[in-house]
C-alpha cells in the first residue's frame, strides 16, 4: 500500500532540467528540509503536552494505514471517545475498511500508554454502542500513580522503515520477547524466518504485481501519495518521499523531478518492494486475531501491532507493515473473485484457529526511518 517508492522521479528527464529550474523544485520541494515544518511539529511536541491534551498527541502519532489518519477524539474530563472518520477511509485498497480499524487501535494503544504515564488508569470498552458502528472505542479515566513506561518512551521514536535492511540475522529469542511484550488478550504473533520467511516474500510480490493491474486499487494507494511541500505542509497526511527509506541524496534528486506517471511508480514500487523490501527482510510477523472481520478483534489487534512496532523500535530493530496480501485477499471478497490470497491467508495462520490480521517485516536497518506528517491535536478534537 503506501509504500511506493517514487523512484519513477529519478533517472530520465534529469539531464534536461536546468540549473534554474532544479533551484526552484528544490524550494518547492522542500527538498533540505525533510521532517521538517508545521506538519512535523506534532512529532516534537508530545514531550511538551501534559494532561488530557497528551492523551491525544499520543495517539496521533501512531501508525496508520496510508497515513491516512482515519480518526477523531472526543474529549471529556474523565474520559476521551475514539471516533472513526469516515472521510478518510481508504476505499478499494482497504475494501473491508480492516486498515482502518486498526489504525484506530493503534491510535488507542497510544493514547492508553500516554495516560498512564500522565497519572491515569485507562479502562477500556470497544464498541460502547453497537447502533453507532463509528464509535470505537471509550477510554474511562481513573487517577492512578504515573507510569511511563518503555513502550511509552518510544511512541515520538517510532517510524515506518522502508529502508533496506543489512544482513544481521535477528535472534528468535529476541523476537519471542518483543511478541510477548506486544501480544494482549487473545492474540498472537507469528514469526516467519527461513523458508516460511521465502514464502511470504514470494506472495508479497504476487499479490503486488496483482494490485497495481487493478486500476481501482492502484488509483486509491496514489491518492495518499504527496508530492509537494506545500501539499504536505497544508494537508498533514499521506505517504511522502522522505518516508520512502532511500538515501538523502536520492531523496533529494526524486523531490526534484517531476511526478512520474501511476504506472510508472506502481512499477518502481513493485521493484523496490522485491529487490529491496522483501530481498533484505530478516522476517515477518503477522498479527493473529481470534476474527479478523469483526471490529473488536481489529482494535485489539491494532493495539498489539502499535505494542510490537514500539517494542522492536526499542530493541533497535526496524519495521515496515507489509499488507499486500490481506488487501488482494479482502479485495476478491469484495468482488467475489476466486480466493487466491484469501486461501494463502488461511494457509499463513499455521493451522492455527486464529486469523490473519496484519503483517510486517523486520530487520536491522543502517538508515533511520523519517518521520511522517500527522495533522495537529486540535484538528482531530471534535
Ligand atoms: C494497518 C496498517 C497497514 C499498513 N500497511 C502498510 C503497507 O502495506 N506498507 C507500508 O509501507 N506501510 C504500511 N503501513 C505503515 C503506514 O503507512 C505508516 O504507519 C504511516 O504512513 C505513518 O508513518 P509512520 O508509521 O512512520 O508514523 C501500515 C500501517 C498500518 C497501521
Amino acid at each position: 500500500m503506501p509504500r511506493r517508492a517514487f523512484l519513477a522521479r529519478v533517472g530520465g528527464t534529469g539531464a534536461a532540467l536546468g540549473a534554474a529550474t532544479l533551484g526552484y523544485r528544490a524550494v518547492d520541494q522542500g527538498v533540505l528540509a525533510t521532517g521538517t515544518g508545521t506538519a512535523y511539529a506534532p512529532w516534537a511536541d508530545f514531550a511538551d503536552r501534559s494532561g488530557l491534551e497528551a492523551l491525544v498527541a499520543g495517539a496521533i502519532l501512531a501508525a496508520n494505514a496510508h497515513n491516512s489518519q482515519p480518526w477523531s477524539f472526543d474529549v471529556q474530563p474523565d474520559r476521551i471517545d475514539v471516533i472513526a472518520d469516515r472521510s478518510r477511509l481508504l476505499g478499494a485498497i482497504d475494501p473491508l475498511t480492516r486498515e482502518s480499524v486498526v489504525s484506530l487501535g493503534c491510535a488507542i494503544e497510544n493514547l492508553a500508554l500516554t495516560a498512564r504515564a500522565e497519572g491515569f488508569a485507562p479502562q477500556l470498552t470497544y464498541q460502547p454502542d453497537r447502533s453507532q458502528p463509528d464509535w470505537a472505542a471509550r477510554i474511562t479515566l481513573v487517577a492512578a500513580p504515573a507510569d511511563r513506561s518503555d513502550l511509552y518512551r518510544m511512541i515520538p521514536d517510532r517510524h515506518t522503515n522502508r529502508s533496506g535492511y543489512t544482513s544481521t540475522r535477528i535472534d528468535p529469542g529476541l523476537l519471542e520477547d518483543i511478541a510477548g511484550l506486544g501480544e494482549l488478550d487473545g492474540v498472537k504473533v507469528r514469526w516467519l524466518m527461513g523458508s516460511d520467511a521465502d514464502r511470504y516474500g514470494e506472495l508479497l510480490v504476487a499479490a503486488t504485481e496483482t494490485l497495481i493491474a487493478d486500476p481501482e486499487q492502484s488509483a486509491a494507494s496514489a491518492e495518499w501519495f504527496r508530492h509537494s511541500w506545500d501539499e504536505i505542509q497544508a494537508r498533514r497526511d499521506g505517504i511522502t518521499l522522505d518516508a520512502q527509506g532511500m538515501s538523502i541524496l536520492r531523496t533529494a534528486i526524486a523531490k526534484m523531478l517531476p511526478a512520474g506517471s501511476r504506472e510508472r511508480n506502481d512499477n518502481y514500487w513493485l521493484m523496490a518492494l522485491r529487490d529491496t523490501q522483501v530481498a533484505t527482510a530478516a522476517a515477518y510477523g503477522i498479527v493473529l486475531v481470534p476474527d479478523s472481520a469483526a471490529a473488536e478483534s481489529r482494535l485489539i489487534g491494532g493495539r498489539t501491532l502499535q505494542r510490537i512496532h514500539l517494542a522492536a523500535t526499542a530493541n533497535g530493530i526496524a519495521l515496515q507493515h507489509m499488507n499486500q496480501i490481506t488487501e488482494r485477499a479482502d479485495r476478491e471478497l469484495q468482488l467475489g473473485l476466486s480466493p487466491t490470497f484469501g486461501d494463502a491467508l488461511e494457509e499463513l495462520s499455521g493451522g492455527d484457529a486464529l486469523q490473519p490480521l496484519v503483517a510486517f517485516r523486520v530487520g536491522y536497518s543502517n538508515r533511520e526511518a523519517r518521520p511522517s506528517p500527522r495533522r495537529a491535536v486540535g484538528d482531530v478534537i471534535v
